[in-house]
């Protein structure tokens, strides 16, 4: 099996999420290649003991060009916020490894571009961008169901990804409701690639938006007793126009932080003449759909898919599939990728699918703030 050694730039949240999926790597069955954490890099030097007590001893470093000056580093995936993302990518790049980026991929359109540019100029290494929940067998055969053709005309897609946590007036503040750190796109920078990967996979590319953009909590606790400043969107709606040669039609995509009750709710639902297909994460082991037929009855039909990912794996077909597991799925789709399988037919987002993304949000900010419709400029 070939190894592929990585390095992780940023230790938080997302950076544990990957070392966890390369230490379960075994529960992936027939897979070519695997990857082996050798070095970490946070400026919180902290953050690092927990990889070290799991891994043995790795490379440990706070300045990540000491980590980019690795010789044994083959690849890096790089979780840090994204005011970040401009000026340690291209670094990444620069440096002769190949890079999994956390999603926005550049806090706005103008730091992506700077990305784009750098990948442009190293087409020798294979860049992709994180984006796991089109991982769940249920997404997977939502996607399954357009592409072979069964939906028809469209009528309407909806894509949503919904969290409530921020609904708390009393959580403090972190980097994610800072806009000089998180961008100006507050909730659409966090939760819009998870939105879009699968429509602009389906070459969904809406031509003109109009966004609702929502704002319910202007404070919050700084943690130290004060209360400071929360500047970012909390909820944005896009009412987005997508061209088809079936037909046009609507489709309504939310990124909210503050929906009552929802924990971490990912969905997609279209519905057309012919045939209908929707997928939740909060039923994840199921998905439903509807075949019709002139005068036929209309019957949706629900499915329990089980365990059942496009790579697979040692957990037996009746149980239940979650966020790990997807993660796992999605690294899974980047190792293979990069050396030269085809993912399954499901690869990873890839950088041009992030620079469309960032076409549709930066439209989407414009249309919230200034109350019309602007069109999506993809060039
Ligand atoms: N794919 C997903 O589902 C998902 C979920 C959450 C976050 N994310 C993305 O992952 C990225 C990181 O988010 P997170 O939730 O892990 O955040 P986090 O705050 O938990 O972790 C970010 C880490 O980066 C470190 N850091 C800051 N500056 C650094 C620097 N100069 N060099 C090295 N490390 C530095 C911080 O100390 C922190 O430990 C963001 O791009 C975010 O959008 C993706």
């Amino acid at each position: 099996m070939q190894e592929i050694r990585f390095a992780i730039i940023g230790c938080g949240l997302m950076g544990r999420e990957f070392a966890s999926a390369a230490a379960r790597w075994m529960h992936l069955s027939g897979m070519t290649a695997r990857p082996k954490i050798v070095a970490v890099c946070d400026t919180n030097p902290a953050l690092m003991d927990w990889f070290t007590t799991a891994l043995g001893p790795l490379h440990c470093a706070t300045d990540y060009r000491q980590t980019l000056a690795l010789a044994e580093v083959d690849a890096v995936y790089c979780a840090v916020p994204h005011v970040l993302h401009a000026e340690i990518y291209p670094a990444i790049l620069a440096a002769g490894k190949h890079l999994f980026g956390e999603k926005p991929f550049g806090m706005d359109r103008a730091q992506n571009r700077v990305i784009m540019e750098a990948i442009a100029d190293h087409p020798d290494v294979f860049v992709r961008c994180s984006s796991e929940m089109p991982f769940y067998p249920g997404a997977q055969k939502v996607i399954d169901f357009v592409t072979s053709g069964a939906v028809g005309p469209i009528l309407e897609v909806e894509g949503h990804f919904l969290h409530s946590s921020d609904i708390n007036p009393d959580k403090p503040l972190n980097w994610k409701r800072m806009s000089k750190i998180n961008g100006d796109y507050g909730c659409l920078g966090d939760l819009g690639m998870h939105v879009l990967h699968v429509p602009l996979r389906l070459g969904w590319k809406p031509s003109r938006v109009s966004a609702d953009l929502v704002k319910r909590v202007s404070q919050r606790p700084d943690g130290k007793g004060a209360m400071v400043a929360c500047d970012t969107w909390d909820n944005a709606t896009i009412h987005a126009h997508v061209p088809h040669a079936l037909g046009d039609f609507p489709m309504t995509l939310k990124t909210w932080r503050i929906a009552p009750g929802e924990a971490n709710s990912w969905s997609i639902k279209v519905l057309g003449m012919h045939g209908s297909a929707s997928f939740s994460t909060k039923t994840p082991r199921q998905w439903s759909f509807m075949r019709y037929t002139a005068g036929g009855p209309q019957a949706w039909a629900t499915e329990d898919l089980g365990y059942t990912p496009l790579f697979p794996a040692i957990t037996g077909g009746i149980f239940e599939f979650g966020f790990t597991d997807a993660i796992l799925q999605m690294w899974a789709a980047f190792l293979d990728e990069m050396t030269g399988g085809n993912a399954k037919g499901f690869g990873c987002a890839t950088p041009a699918e992030a620079a469309d993304h960032h076409a549709v949000l930066t439209a989407a900010l414009q249309a919230g703030i200034e109350g019309r419709t602007v069109a999506v400029d993809y060039a």
